[in-house]
């Protein structure tokens, strides 16, 4: 079977549902019955949203952050580059019928297993983004890629404190699902894990839930499980001029073919919850630098208030402490750098050593060079950031995401 996404029209998930119900033996037999169906207006349709996936950029990086997330880091195992690049336009064809909340068709046989999975039948789009990535290690030997790596895909350096766990680390490919809907978010993972059969490997996946931060001005400022408002200082989507400056590689660099690309760096970052849920206001908001209840920064009033760093207490010290976390990350101590954040918290169960809760924030970010960025911001966070006494990171990612497919194109376009 190649459930390739190929060419029986567009069934949307939802209409499909409507007309022919779950019971029918073969989701894509059925569907092709009721492609009359397709037509139907999702407009009233919460799940109705679409992102466009064919854009110069990959959508879910400055789209407005989803609910959910499933991130998913594969290993090659395909002989060679042809059989990667087939993999890739695979996925790619994959991926855009359903972000159009569309079913997997493909070719099939009496007897066959559906292309689709089916479990997001009577979902709709749900503003679904999948966005790709390649790896430092697909720049190895395997596919005669080794030229082709950019500089600025360099491996990530050690950093204080790391206890990083190598199975959910690294990765030849990355796939981030992100959807208003969890189960829509899985199922397009699910499905290209199943195509990937025989040319890739799943390594690992990491299930995101509620958003922490924003990347358009029109969202309003999620909290993280701290408590606290996250990604009140983030870049977003309106700010075009920065993104052009910190997020979208541009003509510099040894690889032309990142143009309109950026490079994402992901960590698992476990938060000790039980060490700072004992902890006072007070030292949550030290710790932070922004009052809990606004997320104003210290000495201010309003969330969105500026920050002044140089603003002294009574007693003569800064009224931001010197290790507050926002003073540390931000672009001022750290040469004008600045990210695009487009993290997610997490929970997964307990720790079984320590009795605690293995929950955090799977931190992800976007940026025109890590070494500038994430490395230099995160060098200086891991020695000096109050907050690190309760974090741990626990997994870490570094993925080169090419701009966006051209229509019809593929995500291995620039590697073919
Ligand atoms: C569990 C880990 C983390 C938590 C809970 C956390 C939380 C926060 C919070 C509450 C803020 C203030 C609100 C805002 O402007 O977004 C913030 C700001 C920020 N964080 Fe984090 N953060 C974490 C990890 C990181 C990491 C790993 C980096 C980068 C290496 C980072 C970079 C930043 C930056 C750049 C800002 C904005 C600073 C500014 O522009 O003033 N954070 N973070």
């Amino acid at each position: 079977v190649t459930p390739d996404g190929g060419s029986s029209g567009a069934i949307s998930r939802r209409a499909f549902v409507g007309a022919a119900g779950l019971t029918s033996a073969g989701l894509l037999a059925a569907a092709r019955s009721t492609s009359a169906a397709a037509a139907v207006s999702q407009s009233t349709d919460p799940h109705a949203g679409t992102v466009p996936f064919y854009a110069t950029h990959q959508a879910g990086i400055i789209t407005p952050a989803q609910d959910s997330l499933v991130f998913a880091a594969y290993d090659v195992t395909g002989a060679d580059r042809s059989a990667l690049l087939a993999l890739l336009r695979t996925w790619t064809r994959a991926a855009a019928r359903l972000c159009a909340g569309e079913l997997l068709t493909g070719d099939t046989y009496p007897g066959a297993p559906d292309p689709d999975t089916g479990e997001a039948l009577g979902l709709g789009p749900s503003h679904l983004t999948v966005t790709a990535g390649f790896g430092p290690s697909l720049f190895d030997g395997r596919f005669g890629l080794a030229p082709r790596r950019p500089a600025a895909l360099a491996d990530l350096p050690a950093f204080a404190g790391d206890a990083l766990d190598p199975t959910r680390s690294g990765g030849d490919l990355c796939i981030q699902a992100c959807a208003d809907d969890a189960l829509v978010a899985f199922h397009a993972v699910h499905n290209l894990t199943r195509l990937a059969l025989g040319t890739a490997t799943v390594r690992y996946v990491q299930l995101g839930f509620g958003r922490t931060s924003s990347t358009s001005a029109q969202q309003t400022t999620p909290r993280n499980l701290m408590g606290f408002k996250d990604g009140t200082d983030n870049l977003t989507a309106q700010d075009s001029k920065l993104l052009e400056r910190f997020v979208w590689v541009g003509d510099e660099g040894d690889q032309s073919w990142m143009r309109a690309g950026t490079y994402l760096v992901d960590r698992r970052i476990r938060i000790h919850l039980e060490a700072w849920d004992r902890s006072t206001l007070l030292e949550q908001e030290q710790t932070v630098g922004r009052a809990k209840a606004t997320g104003a920064p210290l000495g201010s009033a309003a969330e969105r208030d500026p920050v002044n760093l140089k603003a002294l207490g009574a007693d003569g010290l800064p009224v931001i402490p010197a290790g507050a976390h926002i003073r540390v990350a931000a672009p001022v101590t750290n040469r004008g750098e600045r990210l695009l954040r487009r993290g997610f918290n997490f929970a997964d169960g307990v720790d079984p050593a320590t009795g605690e809760l293995d929950a955090g924030l799977f931190f992800i970010c976007f940026q025109r060079d890590p070494r500038l960025q994430f490395v230099a911001i995160q060098t200086r966070l891991a020695e000096q950031d109050a907050m690190r006494r309760y974090l741990l990171h626990t997994a870490s990612g570094l993925f080169a995401c090419p701009g966006g497919p051209a229509p019809g194109g593929s995500w291995g376009d620039p590697l073919s």
